[in-house]
This record gives structure tokens, sequence and C-alpha cells, in this order.
């Protein structure tokens, strides 16, 4: 039997239950336009957004975080903050911007988020956290989620006040990433943590972390989460949900030839220069997400390398071109 079902979060129910996670530098309007067209997830999130930028910035130079593609599905609005006064604001900028969801970003491991008492720092205050979460539910009808991390194998004991400070709060989902904001990726997800969560809360919970895949899709949904959210495997594969959920549905799918990737890939950038007004941070951008783009040509290294010494979009579409119209002729 399939594992995609209706997800019901707060007051929205979406038809699937495979979200397309945030990720900071990638999940801009561009990006999730791709995803929604080839994948059609329940829905896509923004990057975090500091809620400080939201209060105090212009509107123009926000665009690359709160802009929305008008072909896109549902967008989840993700917040930075460590103050219950200025996430109320930013929660209700963002509700009268067009978001669909809203999540409080409780899982960021950098060192400059932390410092401010920001991302994963507000799990070591289990009363701090729940006075955000007050703060979101009182300034918006939306949906309202965390994203978290888990207690890992660190010393502190958080699952259990997190679990209890997300209930009490009213959340209406949780995201759990299974890892402790001090582990890398090399360390495995810790499924067993998510298991804890879905045990202990009424609301439903959202599984993360190393999902690409049917058996890592399977894994995950063995914890008894309610929808699953992808990180990295989404980039440079917009079609990846859309695909797991035809495999799951038992559905064909037709993946993509590479020349419509080498299309997509340049598409992606174009409307990236476009969005930022400035060629040269497309293109350094470019430069970032080629190798993922590429993961399916046999020349991807030396893609990425002659992508990485390329000045301008004009240079690029020709690289593109040759090396994703060449493997298909192939
Ligand atoms: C480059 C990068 C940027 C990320 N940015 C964010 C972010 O802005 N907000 C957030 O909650 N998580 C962020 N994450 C974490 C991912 O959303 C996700 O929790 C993590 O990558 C695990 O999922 P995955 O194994 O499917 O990638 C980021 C991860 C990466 C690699």
């Amino acid at each position: 039997m399939s594992l995609i079902k209706p997800l019901t979060l707060g007051n929205r129910t979406f038809p699937v239950n495979i979200i397309q996670g945030p990720l900071a530098g990638v999940s801009c309007a561009p990006f999730r336009a791709l995803t929604w067209r080839y994948s059609k997830p329940a829905f896509s999130c923004t990057e975090m957004i500091s809620c400080k930028t939201l209060i105090h910035q212009s509107e123009y130079s926000q665009q690359r975080f709160i802009a929305k593609d008008p072909d896109e599905g549902p967008v989840c609005f993700q917040l930075s903050g460590n103050h219950p006064v200025e996430l109320a604001e930013a929660t209700k900028i963002v509700t009268d911007h067009g978001a669909d969801l809203i999540d409080l970003n409780c899982g960021c491991p950098v060192k400059k988020i932390r410092s401010r008492g920001a991302g994963s720092s507000l799990l070591s205050d289990a009363t701090l956290l729940y006075k955000m979460i007050c703060a979101m539910k009182a300034s918006t009808h939306l949906p309202v989620s965390v994203k978290i991390r888990v207690q890992g194998g660190s010393d502190e004991k958080f699952n259990s006040d997190i679990a209890a400070a997300v209930q009490d709060a009213g959340a209406d989902f949780l995201v759990v990433h299974g890892r402790h904001w001090t582990e890398h990726y090399e360390t495995p997800c810790r499924y067993d943590e998510i298991r804890f969560f879905v045990e202990n809360l009424q609301v439903p919970v959202i599984g993360n972390g190393d999902i690409a895949c049917m058996t890592s899709l399977g894994k995950m949904f063995a914890t008894g989460c309610a929808g699953v959210m992808i990180g990295r495997a989404g980039v440079g594969q917009p079609w990846l949900i859309g695909k797991l959920i035809a495999e799951m549905n038992g559905e064909p799918f037709n993946l993509p030839l590479h020349q419509e990737q080498g299309a997509l890939f340049l598409e992606h950038v174009m409307n990236l220069a476009r969005l930022l007004g400035s060629e040269k941070f497309a293109i350094l951008q470019a430069r970032k997400f080629a190798k993922y783009y590429a993961r399916g040509l046999a020349s991807r290294l030396e893609f990425a390398s002659r992508v990485n010494v390329c000045e301008t979009l004009d240079e690029l579409q020709s690289i593109t071109g040759f090396y994703f119209g060449q493997e298909q002729a192939a």
C-alpha cells in the first residue's frame, strides 16, 4: 500500500505528504518553481529569513527571500529569531505577504545564528521556545510549525522538554531533522529519536534527514511520521519528489532527458539573474549548482569545472548546451 497520503496540518490539507524543505542559499522562488512544476510536493519552504530583516529592511532588499513565483504551489515561510515580540511582527508580515504556512527555525547550527540566540540554540530554552510559538500562533491564522534537531549524542536532555513546549504552545506540527546540531551529515540520521516525537506528540510530525530514494523514504516513514521532508537531494533534481510519489503509487514516471535537465539548470540560473538583477550573482550560484544538475552526466566533473571558470550567462549557455546535448546524442 502506498505511503503517500493526504496531510492535514492545522487548518490546511495537502494531497501528498512529501515536502521540499528549506535550504539557505538555494530555496528561493526560481528553485521552488521548478520543484513545483515537476513534483507538486505538499509545499516548499523558503530559506530561513531573519525577523530583523523582515522588520527593518526594504522590501526590495528582501526580494531574494520573500519573492514567490506566480506559478508555484504553497510555500512555508521559515523565520529565524529569538524574541517573541519580533517574531510576532515578522509572522504578521509574512502572513500579509502570502505565506501558506509559517515555520520557526530551531535547527540551524551556524555559529553566527546561534550566537544571536536563534536557530538550534532555542532548543536549550524550552520556556522561551514555548513563548515564541505562542507569539506566532497569536499573530496568524496560518498553520504554524517548528523545525528542530534532536538531542542526539549530546548530554543535554531536550527531546521531552521540546515535545512539551511544542504541544502546550499549540504548534500545528513539528519537523524533526534526526541529528544533533553538533553533528555533521556523516552521522547517520537518528530515526529512533524522530519516532520519540511521533509517539509523544498529538500533532503531526514530519521526519527529515537523508531521504534521497525509495529505501531512505521507507526508512523515514517507518518512524510513523505523518509526512517527510526532503532537503539536499532536491537540489538539481526538481523532479525527485514527483518521481518518489509516482514510484510509491506504482505509477510510471518519465525522467526528464539530459537535454531537458540542462535546460532546467539554465532556467534556474536565468531566473535567479532576473530576480536579483545580477548576472554576476547568478553565475556564482550556477557554479554551486552545476554538479547537482549534472548528477546523471558521465562528464559531470568536467562540466562542473568548466562552469566554475565561466564568467557570463552566454558562456554558461554554450557550455551547458555542449555537455548536456553531447551526452544526449551519445
Ligand atoms: C546548504 C544547506 C542549507 C540549509 N538551510 C536551512 C535553512 O535555511 N533552514 C532549515 O531549517 N534548515 C536548513 N538546512 C537543513 C535542511 O533543511 C535539512 O534539515 C537537512 O539538510 C537534512 O535533510 P536532508 O538530509 O534531506 O538534506 C540546510 C541544509 C543545507 C545543506
